[in-house]
C-alpha cells in the first residue's frame, strides 16, 4: 500500500521570476486556487493521505495554506464566502502534513533525498506540483498507484513532447509492454534534440521505492552540478525495473509562463463552474 505522498517545494522558480521572488511558485493560482492545492488534491484522490514537503527558504506560505486561518474564519463565518474553503477545509481534515527542509537547492535528486526523514522505509509518490495534471477518469497519480500495485517497482510519467523540447526534460527509451507501458532501459537529463534518444518526457509524476534513497546517497552530482533523480533511476532500471507510463490525461507546465497561461484559459473554459 502506497500512502504518502512527497513534494519537492524548494526550488526557486526562476521562470517565473519577478512573481516567484518572495512567493513560492507552487501558490501561483489556476483561477481560485493554488497549483500546490491541485496535487494535493490529486493525491488525496489516490488514496495518499500523508504528505510531506520538502520545503526551503521562503516557502512558508505553503504551510501556512494547509493549516486553519483562525481570523479570517472567524470573520467570514456565517456568510455567503465561507464556502470557498470548503475544498480546502475537507483536503485539511483528510490529510496529514510534515514538512522538512532543503537547505541547499542541489537539485531534485537531492530534494528527494531530504525527503527521507518524512517517508521513511515505505514506497512513496512523488507531486512536481507546477507540473498540473488532469486524468481522465481518474487522476494521474490514482493510474500509477494501481500500476504500482500491479508491478511494485518505480514508475515515472511520461508523455510525448515535441523532438525541439526534450532539452528541457529527462527523456527516456525502452521496450514497449503495451500502448501506454515502456519498460526504461535508457535515461538521458535534458538531451538536445540531437542526442535524445526518444520524444518521451518525464513529467512531474513519480512513485519510487525506497531503495531510491540509498541510490540518491551515492549519486554524483551530474548535470548542471545538481543530484539528478534521472541518475538515481537509470541505477534502479540497470538493477531491478522502472516503468515508464503514458497516462491518460493532460498535463500544464506551470512553472513556465505559457504553460501557465495555458492552463488558466483551459480551466476557465472547462473546469470552473462559477462562470460570472
Ligand atoms: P524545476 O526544474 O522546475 O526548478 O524543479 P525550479 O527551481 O522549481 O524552477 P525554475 O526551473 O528555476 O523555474 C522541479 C521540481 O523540483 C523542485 C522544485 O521545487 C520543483 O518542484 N526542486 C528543484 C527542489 O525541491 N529542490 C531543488 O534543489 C531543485
Amino acid at each position: 500500500m502506497i500512502n504518502k505522498c512527497l513534494f519537492p517545494v524548494a526550488g526557486y522558480g526562476t521562470r517565473f521570476l519577478p512573481a516567484t521572488k518572495s512567493m513560492p511558485k507552487e501558490m501561483l493560482p489556476i483561477l481560485d486556487k493554488p497549483l500546490v492545492q491541485y496535487g494535493v488534491e490529486e493525491a488525496a484522490e489516490a488514496g495518499l493521505h500523508d504528505i510531506g514537503f520538502v520545503t526551503g527558504r521562503g516557502k512558508r506560505a505553503i504551510e501556512d495554506h494547509f493549516d486553519v486561518s483562525y481570523e479570517l474564519e472567524h470573520q467570514i463565518a456565517g456568510t455567503g464566502k465561507e464556502k470557498s474553503l470548503e475544498g480546502i477545509r475537507a483536503l485539511i481534515n483528510a490529510c496529514t502534513f510534515s514538512y522538512t527542509r532543503q537547505i541547499n537547492m542541489r537539485g531534485l535528486g537531492d530534494a528527494i533525498l531530504k525527503g527521507e526523514a518524512v517517508v521513511g522505509d515505505e514506497p512513496f509518490a512523488v507531486v512536481l506540483a507546477d507540473d498540473l495534471c488532469i486524468g481522465e477518469e481518474r487522476g494521474v497519480l490514482a493510474q500509477m498507484v494501481g500500476l504500482y500495485n500491479q508491478y511494485r517497482c518505480s514508475i515515472v510519467a511520461i508523455e510525448a513532447v515535441p523532438e525541439d523540447q526534450t532539452s528541457s526534460y529527462g527523456v527516456i527509451d525502452g521496450e514497449k509492454i503495451s500502448d501506454s507501458l515502456v519498460r526504461v532501459t535508457n535515461m538521458v537529463e535534458k538531451p538536445a534534440p540531437e542526442d535524445a534518444p526518444t520524444n518521451l518526457a518525464i513529467i512531474g509524476r513519480y512513485i519510487l521505492t525506497p531503495d531510491i534513497f540509498d541510490i540518491l546517497r551515492n549519486t554524483e552530482p551530474g548535470k548542471n552540478g545538481e543530484i539528478q533523480l534521472t541518475d538515481a533511476l537509470m541505477h534502479q532500471a540497470n538493477s531491478g525495473c522502472v516503468m515508464a507510463y503514458k497516462f491518460a490525461g493532460r498535463r500544464f507546465d506551470c512553472g513556465s509562463v505559457a504553460g501557465y497561461v495555458e492552463a488558466t484559459n483551459y480551466f476557465y473554459e472547462n473546469v470552473f463552474d462559477e462562470h460570472p
